[in-house]
């Protein structure tokens, strides 16, 4: 298994260009069912994830298509098998994107209930509010979801329907997308309230769209789905990576460096550069490109509360705290939309940090240094954490199981490594 081995006390320096958005990019890639013509993806990333959705389409009976520099096609114009397994889904809970383009065309799914994860429950229940209320009848029968559209045998497509998909966390972003990826071949109109306003949804929009769906309101709660009898192919460029490039920003500022972020959209990034900005960094904005310039001190503390965009991200909070660990002052995270999603924390104990939790809160005591030790990676964002708590700490850090960062970053231990940090991928 593969181990990272950094040693700590260098400033990042340079340019890291951001790819395509994984969590773009997964769902778009699960739209390709829903055509029989091919979905290209030029700029899809090069990640764990990606080879994972592809297998499971090319299991289901589509052909796929991946070039050397990433680029993906997905062609769903053979026989299709509508189901996806425990295995498949467990392995990545993105999986569960098929059902809605399933349902959507072929009237049928059956897919696996992805179950908990290392971050606490996240269950699926608007999703299946949201198909049942195009039309689907559901069920939930040893542990997993069918779904099916009355008549299907003949033909038959889902009416469409209005549904209300917000959660006490706010709204679902892979809930909106399955609910809006079946409605686009619904026989009607469809509205979803409560929808994610995240710029991965709009993104999915934008494709569906180029492949000739009928829908308005991308970026806004009211998504209004006219349905179309059929979709075509098409080619889309999925948009930057925005967690890939806040990644690298805080990377950038733990380690009192300057790293400029390229190939960026700077305004999906405004939380999280509010939140630097009040930690006392200084950013040169560009039309595509972040530049964060190193601060002297240590980072001021600042209190974070996640929200749904546009507000901090979920997937940005194991980052920031790393960095508080480091501010000069108490600061308190918040994770509203996974109250259980602080795995890192005990790891960042291991290498020195100062934290306590309280309930969905981590209350971080600010430490003047980290020194090095083992650590292990528990899922794709703590383990960012860990790398970049690593690259300050004092002497060695190991981070154990980092198959979880390949999932999301492209050749992380590379890239870093262009910018000046001392960090190996070795074998254990
Ligand atoms: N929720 C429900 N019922 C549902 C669905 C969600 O109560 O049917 C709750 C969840 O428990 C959570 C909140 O709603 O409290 C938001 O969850 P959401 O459904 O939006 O999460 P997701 O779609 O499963 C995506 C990203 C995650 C990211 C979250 C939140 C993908 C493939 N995954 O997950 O990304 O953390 O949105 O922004 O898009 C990551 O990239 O590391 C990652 C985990």
């Amino acid at each position: 298994m593969d181990y990272f081995s950094i040693n700590g006390g260098d400033p990042l320096r340079g340019s890291v260009r951001i790819r395509g958005a994984k969590n773009a990019v997964l769902p778009i890639l699960s739209a390709g069912l829903l055509t029989d013509e091919a979905l290209h993806i030029p700029n899809a990333p090069q990640l764990s994830d990606v080879k994972t959705i592809l297998g499971l389409l090319e299991a289901m009976g589509c052909r796929v298509e991946r070039g050397d520099d990433g680029a993906a096609t997905v062609q769903a114009d053979g026989e299709i098998v509508w189901e996806a397994t425990w295995d498949q889904v467990r392995q990545m809970r993105a999986s569960i994107c098929v059902l809605g383009p399933l349902v959507g065309r072929f009237g049928r799914a059956k897919v696996s209930l992805p179950g908990g994860c290392v971050f606490g429950v996240r269950p699926i229940d608007m999703h299946i509010k949201g198909l049942a209320a195009l039309g689907a009848e559901i069920t939930l029968e040893e542990g997993f979801i069918e779904a099916q559209v009355p008549g299907w045998e003949d033909g038959a497509r889902l009416p469409g329907g209005e549904v209300f998909l917000g959660t006490p966390a706010g709204p679902t972003v892979t809930g909106t997308m399955n609910v809006l990826m079946a409605a686009t071949l619904a026989e009607g109109r469809s509205v979803i309230h409560g929808a994610a306003c995240e710029p991965e949804v709009g993104d999915l929009v934008a494709c569906l769209n180029s492949m000739g769906a009928r829908i308005t309101g991308a970026g806004s709660p009211t998504l209004v789905i006219e349905g179309v009898e059929k979709l075509h192919g098409a080619t889309h460029a999925v948009i930057p990576d925005r967690i890939e490039a806040g990644t690298y920003l805080m990377a950038g500022a733990i380690t009192g460096g300057r790293v400029r972020v390229e190939s960026c959209i700077p305004s999906h990034l405004s939380a999280p550069m509010d939140a630097l900005q009040s930690a006392g960094y200084h950013f040169e904005i560009g039309e595509d490109w972040i530049e964060i310039a190193p601060r002297r001190e240590r980072p001021l503390p600042v209190d974070v509360t996640t929200q749904p965009y546009p507000g901090f991200p979920t997937d940005l909070q194991a980052q920031m705290m790393a960095l508080m660990v480091l501010a000069e002052g108490t600061s308190v995270i918040t994770d509203r939309i996974y109250p259980d999603r602080y795995m890192h924390l005990a790891e960042l104990l291991r290498l020195g940090a100062r934290i306590r939790r309280q309930g969905s809160s981590a209350i971080i005591e600010g430490v003047s240094s980290l020194s090095g030790a083992p650590v292990t990676a528990s899922d794709l964002r703590a383990s960012a954490a860990l790398v970049m708590a690593g690259l300050v700490a004092k002497g060695t850090t190991k981070v154990h199981r980092v198959y979880h960062i390949d999932r999301g970053y492209q050749r992380i231990d590379e890239r870093v490594a262009e910018l000046g940090g001392r960090i190996e991928r070795l074998v254990e």
